[in-house]
């Protein structure tokens, strides 16, 4: 098959970068990781609680993480800064170095995935002296490949991705997510939130139970803008590097600059629409993933 004139632009733009390997080996183990999981979505399942009894986790979550972070560590064996979802929930530190640093989601969506709801996704972050060099987000169940790479563009399946220029809240599709926190005071904020940008005519607002994927949606245009509470860096680490290399933004809710490991996050397409969600937005209190 010919390629199209974007996948052309996509080789145009791939040239030789010093990260281009360990990029490769990450689109090859995120789309192998899918594999695994659409495999085993419709399989029964062994489901653990972490934090809440809405935080859930499986044998496949273990089973996915332990092949990126074996794989991960035999390609590049002098690599030995790993942020990884279930490590870090079995007690793994999760400090982000000058070191080259991989960080992983190996199933986002873990309830989704539970109910056999088909929003799922692997997310694989690099970081490097504290920078987000790239990011590979596979939507395994609809086999969408999302990438970005620093200063090189972002991507779903060839395709060059873009966000929304929108900049009235009245005509935003507004996405998040609730967070594993359940308990009274938490979804008194939640809730207040999102009634907040519902009183100030945003179009909708959805949750779709996987930050990552919101994300993506996010960076291809398909929604103006996202907020949470109650994230992690490795929701975030990827889908970072795809937003804003597809145009958009990405701040700490307060309105300032993003800090990965705070547990919350503002995503838009234009800076004007993220400061107006940031000002929307009451904050919730998770804590710093650094510190836990
Ligand atoms: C979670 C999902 C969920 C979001 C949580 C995330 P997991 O990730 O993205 O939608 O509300 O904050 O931690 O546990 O499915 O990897």
């Amino acid at each position: 098959m010919k390629p199209s004139s974007e996948e052309e632009e996509e080789e145009a733009v791939r040239g030789v970068g010093p990260w281009d390997e360990c990029f490769e080996v990450a689109v090859q183990l995120a789309l192998r990781a899918g594999q695994i999981i659409r495999k085993a979505l419709t399989e029964e399942k062994q489901v653990s609680t972490k934090t809440s009894a809405a935080d859930l986790v499986t044998e496949t979550d273990h089973r996915v993480e332990d092949l990126i972070v074996s794989e991960l560590r035999k390609r590049f064996p002098s690599h030995s800064r790993f942020i990884a979802e279930e490590a870090t929930a079995s007690g793994a530190k999760c400090v982000l170095t000058h070191s080259p640093t991989w960080i992983i989601d190996p199933i986002d969506g873990t309830c989704n995935f539970v109910h056999r709801f088909p929003t799922v996704a692997v997310s694989i972050g690099f970081a490097v002296h504290q920078e987000l060099e790239f990011g590979v987000i596979h939507h395994c169940t609809e086999e969408r490949l999302y990438t970005g790479r620093r200063g090189r563009g972002a991507f779903c399946n060839g395709q060059r991705l873009q966000v929304s220029r929108e900049t009235d809240l009245a005509k935003a599709l507004v996405l998040t997510e609730i967070g594993p926190k359940r308990d009274p005071d938490t979804l008194k904020v939640f809730l207040s939130n999102m009634e907040r940008l519902l009183h100030a005519k945003a179009h909708g607002v959805r949750v779709i139970g996987s930050s990552t994927l919101a994300l993506c949606y996010l960076a291809s245009g398909a929604a103006d803008a996202y907020y949470q509470f109650g994230l992690h860096c490795w929701d975030l680490a990827a889908a970072t590097v795809i937003i804003r290399e597809a145009g958009g933004i990405v701040i700490d809710t307060s309105g300032g600059p993003l800090d990965l490991m705070s547990c919350r996050v503002v995503a838009a397409g234009t800076r004007e629409m993220a400061a107006l969600i940031a000002q929307a937005l009451q904050t919730i209190n998770y804590g710093r993933d650094d510190e836990k």
